[in-house]
């Protein structure tokens, strides 16, 4: 048996010693990596768990404490490169606590010291527990002097320049009952869609792709280079103080609202709980609506309100006898890796697919997990066979975090992986374009597995939206040989519906309504449209910009193909040189142009006039919930979109309205808790009419 597998209250004092070393040992190289790397080298809960065994043994053994123990260390030392910052109080860390029957252990612990009895008020303040990086602001006469990361607790990184490029900073702080002097600290972290979209840029780049939103954030504001920090998204929020002259404050709940009247972003889930049962339902309630939230968070943080209680209660070793960090349980687990898959995109892009052994993420059952390209393969030396934690983070593709090594078994044939070097559909050799980490089929439209990909693409949602053109009858239609290119789609009527109606589970009816859905789009709006084609890097949203700008079809080309195409194309906001370059490539390419030409003699591209009338929506962000009962989900957006609304998948500060079905759930609770106006499907309706 190992050493770290015997629990503590079975170890001899011989063993406790060694553990208690070799624990120090490795936290110390952990906090380095996490620190200083922005690299971590374990998940939290992993990390924590070894903190905590830490922590068992020393209180087993409290003789065997060691002086460079890692219960008496927050954080790791600050890195050599940025000139260093002496906090003036220690930034100190909090004590976790992972059961929910742990929370009557804290507020027990504080009346106990309080001497409150328990009829006595005791208030907490309950807030998400951030996941980003903490940071601290000298602010003296109301301006902003300096900021400092954590560091050690005590000496932290000079973050300044870096700081100040992020708009959320406030450079002087406007108002009433600001102190001459003050610390103000919060956290830095970066918005999961901002997270996302820098990891496109990063791959487009074929530069680094961050682990977490956690990790870009540390990894973008601790730049030598200030401007590496502008050209990323960070956002921050203000949650405590550190040194401070003359408290203007009686209580945490004024001096969030303090923060909130100086300019500081605050989190919006902030809640006042007044019992246990409070604290309890509050952290129920952001577990559930943790995955809607637009940042990442690990836990809740529960504070005793007021600050004079506080003051009494003060700190144990390195937290806060005030403060107490629940954490959430951790979404990762480990499982086999049985084998990788390659998947070829419409766009020819290679994906490698992980198929694993059925395991329970968090409570659900997950299966397979992207694992990106080749290069992170590489990376993280991921091989068929070996031991992984998979990691599943809100609505996201399950992930593998890691590979166990150790657990890596010798004598089996565990081989690295080899990417193919044709494609597995169609056999074409695999490339690698310039500046891209992505593989590509070079077979193009050759490839089975792109063709129908763009088939299918053409005829979904956004694009011609052909009902009874899902993916099991366009993977029919296309192993018949009956749709091979768009226009087939159109002459199938006239080709295959004889044929089709005598075949198994099809009739006259049936062929019908499926030929009555394809010539009910034989006219289509011109965004819709250069959607449907499926150019690389043309999402429905730059479609539209690319209709707004040139209004018709037949524009379009003509403009893309003059000598002038590309400068045209980059004066619109939001394309880029690649994106203009993907779509010439594709109007230049004859085999293109020859699919146009059959189509447009079988459809009617629409001009797109911008002309926008203004609603009661009008540029409002808008969120649905619930079951809307005389339109679709889809039809209710699209109808908004049409009047100028921007439609999010989840409510936050940005939201104008929340239009509530029935059984509308926790973004309807939200959207209470935010402050921000619901409405219902009858209101909904009136607002779309032009004013
Ligand atoms: S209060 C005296 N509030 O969690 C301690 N910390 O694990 C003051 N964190 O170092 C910290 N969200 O970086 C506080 N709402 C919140 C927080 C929060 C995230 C971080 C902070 C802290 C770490 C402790």
């Amino acid at each position: 048996m190992l050493l770290r597998d015997i629990l503590p209250e079975n170890l001899t004092e011989e063993q406790a010693l060694q553990e208690l070393q070799d624990l120090a040992a490795e936290l110390s190289k952990l906090d380095k990596a996490y620190y200083q790397d922005d690299a971590p080298l374990l998940d939290d809960w992993q990390y924590d768990a070894l903190k905590k065994r830490n922590e068992e043994i020393e209180n087993r053994f409290p003789l065997l404490v060691l002086l460079n123990s890692p219960s008496k260390k927050v954080g790791a030392l600050a890195s050599e490169t940025f000139s260093k910052i002496t906090h003036k109080e220690a930034m100190l860390s909090l004590s976790n606590i992972f059961e929910e029957s742990d929370i009557i252990d804290f507020t027990d612990r504080i009346r106990r010291f309080l001497n409150l009895s328990s009829n006595e008020a005791l208030d907490f303040i309950a807030e998400p527990k951030i996941d980003g990086l903490s940071f601290s602001i000298l602010y003296e006469n109301g301006r902003f002097v300096k900021a400092a990361t954590r560091g050690d607790g005590s000496v932290g990184e000079d973050i300044t320049q870096n700081i100040l490029t992020i708009p959320d900073i406030p450079r002087v702080l406007l108002g009433n009952k600001v102190p001459k002097i003050i610390e103000i600290r919060g956290e830095v972290y970066m918005k999961k869609d901002d997270f996302f979209a820098l990891n496109e840029e990063q791959i487009r780049l074929n530069k680094k792709v961050f682990a977490n939103p956690r990790n870009a954030a540390a990894g973008s504001l601790r730049q030598l280079d200030p401007s590496i920090t502008q050209q990323r998204n960070l956002s921050l929020f203000a949650y405590t103080v550190g040194y401070v002259d003359e408290p203007t404050w009686q209580t945490q709940e004024e001096l969030l609202n303090l923060f909130k009247s100086w300019g500081f972003p605050v989190s919006k889930e902030i809640k006042l709980c007044r019992c246990d049962e409070d604290l309890v339902s509050y952290y129920r309630y952001l577990q559930e609506i943790r995955s809607d939230l637009p940042y990442d968070i690990d836990g809740v943080v529960y504070k005793v309100n007021r600050t004079d209680y506080q003051k009494r209660l003060g700190f144990i070793a390195r937290a806060p006898r005030w403060a107490i960090a629940h954490k959430f349980p951790p979404t990762q687990a480990q499982t086999r890796l049985k084998d990788i898959r390659i998947q070829v995109g419409r766009t020819g892009v290679l994906t490698p697919v992980a198929d694993l052994q059925a395991v329970n993420v968090g409570g659900v059952m997950v299966s397979h997990a992207t694992l990106h390209n080749e290069d992170e393969i590489k990376r993280k030396d991921i091989r068929i066979g070996d031991m992984v934690i998979v990691q599943r983070a809100g609505d996201v593709i399950p992930q593998i975090v890691e590979v166990l090594k150790e657990k890596r078994n010798k004598d089996t044939e565990i081989q690295e992986f080899v990417f193919p070097t044709v494609c597995p559909v169609c056999k074409a050799p695999v490339i690698r374009d310039e500046d891209e980490v992505a593989l590509y089929c070079s077979g193009g439209l050759n490839c089975p597995a792109q063709a129908l990909g763009r088939l299918k693409h053409f005829v979904s949602k956004d694009a011609f939206d052909i009902e009874g053109l899902g993916n099991k009858n366009m993977e029919l239609f296309f192993d018949f040989g009956w749709i091979r290119t768009p226009v087939d789609i159109f002459l199938l009527e006239e080709k295959y519906a004889k044929q089709l109606e005598l075949m198994d589970g099809w009739g006259k009816k049936s062929v019908e309504n499926l030929c009555a859905a394809i010539n009910k789009k034989r006219k289509i709006s011109l965004d819709k449209f250069i959607f449907s084609l499926g150019i690389r890097g043309i999402g429905i949203a730059t479609a539209r910009l690319l209709a707004l700008h040139y209004h018709s079809f037949d524009n379009l080309k003509g403009q893309l193909l003059s000598l002038f195409g590309k400068e045209d194309l980059m004066q619109i906001d939001g394309i880029g040189s690649v994106m203009a370059d993907d779509l010439i490539a594709f109007f230049t390419d004859i085999k293109n142009m020859d699919m146009l030409d059959f189509l447009l003699k079988q459809i009617e591209v629409d001009n797109f006039e911008n002309n926008q009338k203004q609603t009661a929506l009008t540029g409002k962000v808008i969120v649905f919930t619930g079951t809307l009962s005389q339109m679709t989900r889809d039809e209710a957006k699209a109808m908004a979109i049409s009047a100028g609304a921007k439609v999010s998948a989840s409510v936050s500060s940005k939201t104008d309205f929340v239009v509530l079905g029935e059984n509308a759930g926790s973004k309807a609770k939200n959207a209470l808790n935010l402050g921000i106006k619901t409405i219902d499907e009858k209101e909904f309706k009136q607002m779309l009419e032009i004013i």
